[in-house]
């Protein structure tokens, strides 16, 4: 008994603290745009993985254009950034932006790796794209 009241009490004093550890903004957006927005999210998890697999590989035009067209500043208007921006605090939008920036800069560093081969350049600019990920998930959050 005493165990279980000790293990209950861990078990409280966990979720407890792993909630008040969850500092991320909650952003309100209507249910449409947050199913929207997550499956744009799993389409930019699977572009990486297979622009990572097209670096690789060498084809680095092939991971040029998945970069710009589905993570780039190119990829805007299909993702609807215009509907969903009113909607996101300043810093989300700008992570937002950062981000696509970031993927057309990758784009260009992939095409001329190409030319000049090696590929620390790319990975340079690829790791600049997650940065963006990474802060807005480690800030907001939608659920
Ligand atoms: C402008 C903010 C922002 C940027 C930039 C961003 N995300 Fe997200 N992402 C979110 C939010 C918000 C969620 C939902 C988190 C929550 O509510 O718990 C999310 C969720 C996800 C999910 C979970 C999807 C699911 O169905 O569960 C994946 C995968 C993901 N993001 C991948 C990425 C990748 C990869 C990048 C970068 C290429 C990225 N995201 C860039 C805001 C962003």
């Amino acid at each position: 008994m005493k165990i279980t009241l000790a293990f209950a009490a861990a078990l409280l004093m966990l979720v407890t603290s792993s909630h008040a550890a969850d500092k991320r903004q909650f952003v309100q957006l209507p249910e449409m745009m947050r199913d929207h927005m997550m499956r744009n999210m799993r389409d930019h998890l699977l572009a990486l993985q297979t622009i990572t697999r097209q670096l690789s590989d060498g084809e680095y035009d092939a991971a040029a254009d998945i970069a710009e067209q589905r993570l780039g500043m190119s990829s805007i208007q299909s993702h609807g950034a215009s509907h969903m921006a009113p909607y996101m605090p300043e810093g989300m939008r700008a992570a937002g932006t950062a981000m696509h920036q970031a993927a057309s800069r990758f784009a260009v560093a992939a095409r001329s790796a190409e030319v000049e081969g090696g590929l620390s350049r790319a990975f340079g600019a690829l790791s600049e794209v997650m940065a963006q990920c990474v802060a807005c998930h480690s800030a907001y959050r939608i659920h």
